[in-house]
């Protein structure tokens, strides 16, 4: 498995040539890893939903070095699409704006719209620089995990999910955790597909136009399904209240004999669980749960946990990324 290291040159050099020439990259952002393709060559990104098992008219994001870039992509860059790239790049925003037509169609999933975004993490931008060395305008990457399952926030979670083969560069854990969030400006203001890190009043502030939510007439978007981001264990999400009921009532025949752990039980506010089941505290920051949340999912698959008990976060603005992808994982 080519995991090359993503401080050095020589592998940024090697990982840009290949996307030059049509090939595949895992490569680390702030957020969670990416499986890239250069956005200009349709064969190329096709290599993604193949490799991904992700239906051919689910519409990727593409990467760019800067606004520069974004212009390349898009016909045209409405003024809340500028004022958001403005404020957040590079950075874990996406805007939705319109495409140019001779460009990104297969990125697209065939759409007339483009999902364009600048990742902050220094390896990812220098990768991005270098491939445009070598005339390559854009990265095409979806998060770097098979269709519907949880998206990778280490070299290590990639590789676990692809061929021998693939070429990843590690960039070590993504800082953030959860994908971008994603701002539809292509149908006149702003709509909020998915929610992220980035606050939606932070986003709105910076739009300068009222950011609405996301209603049945919104664009394609895999990572807006309901049942998505979804470890193998059957989650259930409940209010801290309920998650004490159900532990009240546990009959012991569902306590693990001998380490086969089928449930377990991950809170914000529980300091334990009746003795023996897989417990884990979720961090009390929104920000550092959001950083942790899809390794410990990977944690509970590894450990053969096969129904996932999750304490609901409180209904706070800096918990939506978090509250959204647990609803998800849910579904
Ligand atoms: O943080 C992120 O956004 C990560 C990193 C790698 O940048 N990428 C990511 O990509 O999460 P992906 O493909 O797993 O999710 C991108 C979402 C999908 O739900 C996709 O359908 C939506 O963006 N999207 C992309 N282009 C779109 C478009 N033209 N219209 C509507 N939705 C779009
Ligand atoms: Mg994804």
């Amino acid at each position: 498995m080519p995991i090359l290291p993503g401080n050095l040159e020589a592998s940024i050099a090697r990982a840009a040539q290949a996307l030059a020439d049509g090939e595949l990259v895992a490569f680390p952002t702030e957020t969670v890893y990416g499986l890239g393709a250069r956005a200009d060559d349709d064969g190329a990104v096709r290599k993604i939903f193949a490799a991904k098992g992700r239906p051919a008219d689910h519409p990727l994001i593409v990467h760019v070095p800067d606004v520069a870039g974004a212009e390349a992509f898009a016909a045209e860059l409405p003024p809340v699409a500028r004022r958001l790239i403005e404020a957040f790049w590079p950075g874990p925003l996406t805007v939705i704006v319109p495409r140019r037509p001779e460009l990104g169609a297969a990125a697209a999933g065939g759409q007339a719209t483009i999902g364009l975004r600048s990742p902050a993490h220094p390896v990812a931008r220098a990768l991005l620089e270098a491939a445009a060395r070598l005339g390559v305008p854009g990265l095409a990457a979806p998060s770097a995990n098979r269709f519907g399952r949880v998206s990778p926030t280490s070299a290590q979670h990639v590789a676990s999910e692809f061929d021998a083969g693939l070429r990843i560069l590690d960039g070590g854990d993504c800082a953030l955790g959860i994908e971008s969030a994603i701002v539809d400006c292509s149908r006149g203001g702003a709509v909020l597909l998915r929610p992220g890190v980035l606050e939606a009043s932070r986003i709105e502030a910076a739009a300068g136009v009222p950011l609405r939510a996301a209603d049945a007439g919104a664009p394609r978007a895999s990572g807006t399904l309901e049942q998505h981001y979804a470890p193998t264990a059957t989650v259930r999400l409940m209010p801290l209240r309920q998650l004490r009921a159900a532990l009240d009532v546990l009959p012991g025949e569902v306590l693990p004999v001998e380490g086969a752990q089928r449930l377990a039980v991950y809170s914000l506010n529980l300091r334990d669980v009746p003795r023996g089941l897989r417990f884990r505290r979720m961090p009390a920051d929104a920000a550092a749960a959001a950083h942790e949340l899809f390794a410990a999912l990977r944690e509970f698959d590894a450990a053969g946990v096969s129904v996932l008990w999750v304490e609901e976060p409180p209904d706070e603005p800096a918990w939506a990324g978090v509250r959204d992808r647990l609803r998800r994982a849910a579904a």
